[in-house]
Formats: C-alpha cells, structure tokens, sequence
C-alpha cells in the first residue's frame, strides 16, 4: 500500500515525548477548564484521560490539537509547538459526538477528511474504510447509518491519514460492547505500530485497556499511573474508589 501522506511520519528519538503539556491553563471567563496541566507522554502508547463531565478532558484535546489556544503554558506535539495547522497532518482527532457530515456517503467522508490533511491515494480512504469494516458501507449516506457505524466512520475519518498521533474524545460512549471491543483492537493494534494515543473517558471500565492513566478532576491531573499502579498507590482493587482517593488528597493539599 502507498502511503501518499505527504508529510513523513516522524520517528521520535527514544525516550523524547510524542506529546508534552508544560503549565497548560485554559481559562472560559471565570471558568478554569484546565488548570496548570505538566506531562510528557511517550510514543507507542494508549493513554486514558479519566475523569467526571467537565473535569477538562476536551478542552485538554483542543490545547493538545491546537483547536484552542492557551491562556497560559505551552503544548507540544512531535516536537512541534501547537496550534500549528501543518503539524495536524500528523494528528487524527475523533470528536466528542459524531463529527461526520450526514449528507455525505461514507466513503465521501472518508475521502474529505483524507484530502484535508492531502490523502490523495483513494485505496487508503478504502482502507480506513476497511479496517472499521464499513467498505460495504461506503456509498451509504452517513445519515441513514446506524450509530455504531457512525462512531466507526467517526474512527475512520479520525485516522484516514494515518496520524502517529491519535486523540479519541470518549470513542466508545454509546457504543455497544462488541463494537467496543472491536474499538480497542484497532487501537491496542495502531498503538503497537507506533502509533501515540490519547483516549479520554468519563467511565472506569475500559481503563484497563490503556497502558497508563492520567485522572482529571477540575482541570488538573491528580493522578498518573496504569491502572495496576493507581489501584496499588490508592490502596483499593476499585479504580473508582481510587479516583475518589485521590481526589480527597488533592482537597485536603488544595
Ligand atoms: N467553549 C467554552 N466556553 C465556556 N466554557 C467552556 C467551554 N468549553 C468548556 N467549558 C467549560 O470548561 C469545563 C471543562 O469542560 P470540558 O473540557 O468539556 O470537560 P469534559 O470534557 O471533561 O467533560 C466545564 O466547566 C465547561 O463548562
Ligand atoms: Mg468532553
């Protein structure tokens, strides 16, 4: 298969970040989404963004995209400092929600998010298509699919052009547990290839398919660790009950 991605993939150096937020603070008004957010994340690897509904999960991805800018701090992707709009060629970004056009047919969507970051090569749009298995689906107007088809042409969409850096705004909300299985194998597979992903949730019971977690809660990370790690450091088999743990650390240090 000729990847036509017209920008290399890049090879990080060993041990330098495929993601790096420094300070990152993005303040609505009165409201602080993301208060003061330091990490590096490394290639290669499945990260789970946990926390509760308006913890600043999203708007931690937009910084990260560069869909939003900082109020305070910096965010860097591959090395490059972001918003930058050539750097989103190596980025795919599967939005909260369904971000497809529902007039378009599946392979029509498919082939316009591909030629936004200048995916020419049609057999690559089919074999996004494919690997969400929706290349029988391709001439269906995304409207009349099914939500976990859609969610499946969200996917496709997100990593038509074969990102090495990938972010999932709750992927898996709504979706049936076969799909979500299937899900997970895509990514636990482009993770393996090399593949940085950053999956965020605002439930505990996929976090074990991620190799690290990070907890949000108020707009800071109160805890990092895989899931083994945190269970151990909050001293509970119960990942929610950890998360509470340490949410009460951080009040009390507050
Ligand atoms: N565009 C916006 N304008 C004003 N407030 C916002 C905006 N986006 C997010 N917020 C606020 O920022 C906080 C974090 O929201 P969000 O990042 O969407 O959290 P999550 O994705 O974890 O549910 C919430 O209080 C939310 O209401
Ligand atoms: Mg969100």
């Amino acid at each position: 298969m000729v990847n036509s991605n017209p920008v290399p993939p890049p090879t990080p150096d060993a041990g330098e970040a495929a993601i790096r937020a420094v300070g990152l603070v993005k303040r609505f008004g009165p409201v602080v989404a993301v208060d003061g957010m330091t990490f590096d994340l490394a290639p290669g690897r499945i990260y789970g963004l946990l926390g509760p509904n308006g913890s600043g999960k999203t708007t931690l991805i937009r910084l990260l995209t560069g869909m939003t800018r900082a109020t305070e701090g910096t965010a860097h992707v591959l090395g490059v400092r972001m918003p930058d709009r050539a750097n989103l060629a190596r980025i795919g970004y599967m939005t909260q929600g369904d971000g497809v056009y529902p007039a378009l047919t599946a392979g029509e969507n498919a082939q316009f998010f591909g030629a936004a970051y200048g995916v020419e090569d049609a057999a690559q749009v089919d074999e996004a298509l494919r690997l969400v298995e929706l290349a029988d689906r391709a001439k269906t107007i995304a409207g009349t699919l099914s939500g976990g088809q859609r969610r499946r042409l969200s996917l496709a969409c997100a990593l038509v052009h074969k990102p090495p850096v990938l972010f999932l705004d709750e992927p898996t909300v709504g979706v049936d547990p076969l799909l979500r299985v299937q899900f997970w194998g895509h990514f636990r597979q482009l993770a393996d290839a090399g593949t940085t992903i950053v999956v965020s949730s605002h439930v505990m019971d996929e976090a074990d398919r991620c190799d690290e977690l990070l907890f949000v809660r108020a707009g800071k990370v109160i805890a990092r660790g895989s899931g083994g790690q945190l269970r151990a450091e909050a001293g509970t088999d119960d990942l929610e009950a950890a998360f509470l743990r340490f949410s009460g650390e951080t009040a009390v240090a507050a």
